[in-house]
């Protein structure tokens, strides 16, 4: 145990500032940030997949492109993550591993289907909308360089979200069958963006130490509440509705009020079982195996670099 390291820790976070890669840090401390920035960035990669699957179906030359970005935003997005996690001294191929073998989570959302044009309005208008929500308090995280990445990741976000609701705004000003396609996508990602922001506070086992170490500024529940304001207003002028007759505003309460979200289907998605966590999985490690020789290469490129300096 090391007392003045750990008073420093205390005294770093009593005063809201920034806990360094070289500090001391406590054991659990660092474990929690290793959990939860490497899901995090195998939550970045795993998404890109829903979407990259209709770069090719993208209906204009204009949306391809627009999509294209987006999904490689998305790789960056990861791979800064990953520099993120490995400042906490576990290297990325570790966590590479951890996410390939089954072990690591990644978001919930990502095991559902992206089945028509409009889901990529809805990914991007309520996907990316849970996640700027979630990851703006995240910039303000104790851990420095967590921090630090999500303050682009969060501008990015914010073009990805705003491309979504555009692509709904205008299936929703086409034909009958377009609005009814954006309809249908939202009914579809309402519930299940909702459950991005993690199990409701009472079985929340990470919540209360990851608040008292500023890794986390809001609950799981709090956050959900500020979402489903935003999108409540959003939808009216979309011209759309969300799929919960419920949801109202408490005045009383001071508190939005939705529907109860299936939170078995949560656990049966992230424990695996979600409509497409198979398929995911499956592209995950035909894509890795696929980059073998540029591992390959990069490890004969380092070897020869070494070789030469110490000539
Ligand atoms: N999908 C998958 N797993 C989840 C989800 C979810 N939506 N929500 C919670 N979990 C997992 C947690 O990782 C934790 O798992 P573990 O302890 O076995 O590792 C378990 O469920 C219990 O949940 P909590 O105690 O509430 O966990 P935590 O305090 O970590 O809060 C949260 C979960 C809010 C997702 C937090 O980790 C976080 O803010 N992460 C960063 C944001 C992120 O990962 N976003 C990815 C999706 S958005 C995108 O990338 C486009």
């Amino acid at each position: 145990e090391d007392v003045a390291g750990q008073a420093y820790f205390d005294r770093v976070i009593a005063e809201d500032s920034r806990i360094e890669p070289r500090d001391w840090m406590p054991a659990a401390y660092r474990k929690t940030l290793t959990r939860q920035v490497s899901q995090h960035a195998h939550s970045e990669i795993i998404g890109m997949q829903p979407e990259a699957n209709w770069i090719t179906r993208a209906p204009s030359l204009k949306r391809k492109a627009i999509l294209m970005a987006k999904v490689q935003d998305e790789a960056g997005h990861g791979l800064y993550l990953y520099s993120a996690a490995e400042t906490l001294g576990t290297p990325r191929d570790v966590l590479n591993q951890q996410l390939l073998d089954g072990k690591a989570k990644y978001s919930s959302i990502f095991n559902y289907p992206a089945r028509t044009w409009a889901d990529m309005g809805a990914i991007g208008w309520l996907v990316d909308g849970a996640a700027i929500a979630n990851q703006v308090p995240l910039c303000r995280a104790s851990y420095g360089p967590y921090g630090r990445a999500m303050v682009r990741i969060c501008k990015e976000e914010s073009f990805h979200q705003r491309q979504g609701f555009e692509i709904l705004l205008e299936l929703s000003n086409g034909t009958p069958a377009q609005k009814q396609m954006a309809q249908d996508a939202v009914n579809r990602f309402y519930a299940p963006a909702l459950m991005m922001f993690g199990p409701p506070d009472d079985d929340s086992p990470n919540s209360k130490q990851s608040m008292a170490w500023n890794i986390k500024r809001f609950s799981n529940d709090e956050l959900r509440q500020r979402f489903v304001g935003m999108i409540a207003e959003q939808v009216k002028v979309l011209g759309l509705t969300l799929p919960d007759p419920e949801l109202h505003y408490d005045e009383a309460a001071g508190r939005w009020i939705h529907k109860d979200l299936d939170w078995q289907e949560f656990k049966d998605v992230i424990s695996g079982k979600g409509p497409c966590n198979a398929q995911r999985m499956a592209r995950r490690r035909e894509a890795h195996e696929n980059g073998t020789w540029v591992r390959e290469a990069a490890r004969a490129y380092a070897q020869k670099q070494a070789a030469k300096r110490a000539a």
